[in-house]
């Protein structure tokens, strides 16, 4: 059975999407951990009711980037991850990180890659004046943001939309589009080639 490595730093909310479709379409993987680097994240909680290990790894204890995540890399690595997903996990992470992960290391990002990197994007959505927004699920290479596209999910900018009512309208979406990712993934139904992700 495959093993999945969730990382959050808040709500969780796509991680808890990912854990209730895991369970609801009975994937032959397993959620084996969920891990924060923050000890106060919301999700924490809803993974331990869920009988699903919890760990933190408290970033702002470590004095550098560097030791963050190879603390990081030793705790994940405790649960022989296949996947590790990122969901809503707010770090940038080091080049030796997502070496040791390549090709098995996930992340959502509220925006239609490679547009709007960084944070605020739907700040930079709204101020860009776009008419389609989205969110991208891609495989986590060293340069922040980019990296082959798995998914991309759109929704309709309207001439009242704020940042608050894009990031609601769009988290519907994101809950959709990120578990059916995960399960391709660790169903071994993607290759990548370049930049381009394609079916198996
Ligand atoms: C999501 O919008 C995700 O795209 C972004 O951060 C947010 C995390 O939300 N990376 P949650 O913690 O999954 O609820």
């Amino acid at each position: 059975m495959k093993n999945i490595v969730i990382l959050i730093s808040g709500r969780g909310s796509n991680m808890q999407a990912i854990v209730q479709t895991a369970q609801k379409e009975q994937w032959s993987a397993k959620i084996a951990a969920v891990i924060s680097n923050k000890p106060d994240a919301a999700g924490l909680a809803f993974a331990h009711a869920q009988g699903i290990p919890t760990a933190v790894v408290e970033s702002k204890k470590f004095a550098t980037r560097e030791a963050f995540d190879a603390a990081l890399q030793t705790q994940i690595d405790v649960f022989s991850p296949d996947c590790v997903v990122l969901a809503g996990f707010m770090r940038i992470l080091t080049p030796a990180f997502v070496a040791h992960y390549e090709n098995r290391l996930l992340n959502i990002h509220p925006s239609l890659l490679p547009s709007f990197v960084g944070l605020h994007t739907h700040r930079q959505a709204l101020d860009a004046g776009v008419k389609v927004h989205g969110a991208t699920v891609h495989f986590v290479t060293a340069e922040l943001d980019h990296g082959p596209i798995i998914d991309q999910a759109t929704i309709t900018v309207f001439d009242d939309d704020t940042e608050e009512s894009l990031a609601q309208r769009l988290l519907t979406q994101e809950h959709q589009m990120y578990p059916r990712a995960v399960h391709r993934f660790v169903e071994g139904q993607l290759k990548i080639r370049g930049n381009r992700v394609l079916k198996n």
